[in-house]
């Protein structure tokens, strides 16, 4: 158990007038437990209160399969395959007062749960965790900066893959195991390889295009070091670049760098979106960005809170998001360059240090 996440938690939730919750997201339980199952569509949850005298009340659901072998939590409710856990969870449940839940308990749950008489209300309280998960403690900085370094290495190794007549799927197929090389685990997301007009789609799937020279090349990859995810693009040019690449390339460029130099504590997410957003449209391409700016991240690959105009809270020393700006011609070329940020006291440390520099392949 980790008692001063739980406690960060409970004191989020208390902020908001509740003294129970179900968290149900496997990660979230990992983050504050230790203990991780993937359940697939059985039941699982760990429950959270602070009683009246007090006391903190922490109490794993799950099922026989999954047991916890380790001992993570001292007090752990299991079931079969063929028990009705709610039962179990509605005993445990304060019934004369709201009961927070998070956004991973599906209605097939939630419902028999609410039918049950489990609490007086439900309400979504998935930001006393996800609001925790997103002030990155010392230990956790320290992870994401080391998976970056490890991508900043493998950004290397792509570059070097380039040549004419490799497809996108046989760079791509061949990432995890330099990942591997480079000490960490796995990818944090299917890795996109695009080459020339494919990358106008900014989530093309890598497949059998071939590299003729004179296409840009777009790399947007991640790794997992010790469960914790990197996440960067970069792109480049192959042969002589044109004006026209070299015009959407280095407005990109610029947008990426403004936003990054404006993150302070205080500054909004919006803020920052619209500091990006606005180099862009001033060249005259604001409709082919089509995405917000960039996304949290940590144990998983997008945690909630993006950089996007919708989200004007101020950003908080620990968090950790992206800052990949791009533009998408379609049926022409896309680029995007991105970085991942931890914002400090006086403004943020870029994870990343590949450089942003126009870099030409095969020249
Ligand atoms: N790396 C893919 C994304 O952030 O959507
Ligand atoms: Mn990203």
């Amino acid at each position: 158990m980790n008692e001063s996440r739980i406690k960060r938690v409970i004191d989020r939730l208390e902020g908001t007038g509740l003294h129970q919750m179900l968290v149900c997201d496997p990660v979230s339980i990992w983050y504050l437990t230790g203990y991780y199952t993937e359940p697939f569509e059985r039941f699982l949850a760990l429950y959270l209160a602070k009683r009246s005298d007090g006391s903190t009340v922490a109490t794993l659901f799950c099922n026989r399969l999954f047991p916890d072998a380790s001992g993570y939590c001292p007090q752990v409710v299991v079931f079969s395959d063929t028990d009705d856990p709610l039962p179990l969870v509605a005993k445990l449940c304060d019934h004369d007062a709201p009961l927070g839940v998070d956004k991973d308990l599906t209605a097939r749950w939630l419902l028999p749960l609410m039918d049950l008489g489990a609490a007086s209300r439900f309400k979504l309280a998935s930001e006393a965790v996800d609001g925790t998960r997103s002030i990155k403690d010392e230990q956790e900085r320290a992870l994401m900066r080391e998976a970056s370094r490890i991508n900043d290495e493998a950004m290397k190794w792509l570059a070097a893959q380039v040549r004419e007549g490799v497809t996108e799927e046989e760079i791509a197929s061949g990432l995890l195991a330099e990942y591997q090389r480079l000490g960490a685990q796995d990818h944090s997301f299917a890795p996109i390889v695009s080459f020339g007009a494919n990358a106008a789609d900014p989530h093309h799937e890598p497949d059998d295009t071939m590299l003729h020279t004179g296409d840009m090349v777009l790399f947007d990859v991640g790794c997992k070091y010790e469960n914790y995810c990197s996440d960067m693009t970069r792109t480049f040019f192959t042969g002589e670049p044109t004006e026209h690449q070299l015009e959407i390339y280095e407005t990109v460029r610029r947008a990426n760098e403004a936003a990054e130099a404006i993150i302070k504590p205080g500054v909004t997410f919006a803020e920052i979106d619209r500091t990006a957003r606005s180099i862009i449209e001033q060249a005259g391409y604001g409709e082919y960005f089509t995405h917000r700016l960039g996304h949290q991240i940590g144990i998983s690959e997008h945690e909630p809170g993006d950089v996007s105009s919708s989200h004007d809270e101020p950003v908080q020393v620990g968090q950790c998001f992206s800052i990949e700006p791009g533009i998408y011609l379609p049926g022409d070329l896309g680029v995007r360059i991105e970085d991942l940020v931890i914002v400090t006291e006086d403004g943020c440390e870029i994870l990343n240090h590949y450089p942003h520099e126009v870099c030409v392949l095969l020249a």
